[in-house]
């Protein structure tokens, strides 16, 4: 396919895109995407805006990362995710680049850390850390293993400790 860096644009989100990100994501996670422990976190209120991203094509959107705010414990950070990249445009660096473009935006904007569930392979070398053992209390079931976190200060690991929830 041809496919140029330069084609590619990083942008804010914005209203316009509602549509094609819940295609994107209904591509990438399927019907079961809606139970998953961080999707009923982020159903408590709305994603911000201004520390998510899309990626677009010559004006195609396609990949998508959004940030909810939340209250984690002690820390008050934001929840990443979800983050998908459409099947044609995998493996090419988009993923890793959405979240280093979000993480840095939610550093700017005074978040004390960056929370997610998924694979640590794929995220340990983007800066996300195991959280202890069962640390957070999500509202529903989440593989603990699975529960990573970029923080922003070395205190971080020790006050996330309690409930993940929404916050204002
Ligand atoms: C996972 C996803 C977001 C990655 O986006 P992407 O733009 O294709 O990824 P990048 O190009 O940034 O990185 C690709 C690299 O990550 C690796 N990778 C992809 N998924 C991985 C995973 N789950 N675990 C470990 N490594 C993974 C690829 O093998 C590739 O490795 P390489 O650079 O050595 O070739 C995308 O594949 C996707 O939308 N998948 C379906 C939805 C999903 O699983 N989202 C993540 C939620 S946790």
């Amino acid at each position: 396919m041809n496919m140029l860096k330069h084609d590619l644009a990083y942008l804010p989100e914005d209203a316009s895109r509602d549509a094609i990100i819940e295609i994107i994501n209904a591509e990438a996670f399927g019907p079961g995407r809606h139970v998953r422990a961080a999707a009923r976190i982020r159903e408590q209120g709305p994603h911000d805006r201004s520390l998510s991203f899309v990626c677009d094509d010559r004006g195609e959107t396609i990949a998508s990362v959004r940030m909810t705010p939340v209250q984690a414990g002690g820390v008050r950070g934001h929840l990443l995710g979800p983050l998908a990249v459409r099947s044609s445009h995998k493996n090419r660096g988009i993923g890793r680049e959405l979240v280093r473009i979000a993480i840095e935006a939610a550093r700017r904007k005074g978040s004390e850390a960056v929370i997610l569930v998924g694979d640590p392979p794929y995220y340990g070398p983007l800066g996300f850390e195991k959280v202890a053992f069962k640390a957070l209390e999500f509202p529903g079931p989440v593989d603990p293993a699975r529960v990573l976190v970029a923080p922003f200060t070395p205190d971080v690991h020790e006050r996330l400790k309690g409930v993940i929830a929404w916050r204002e």
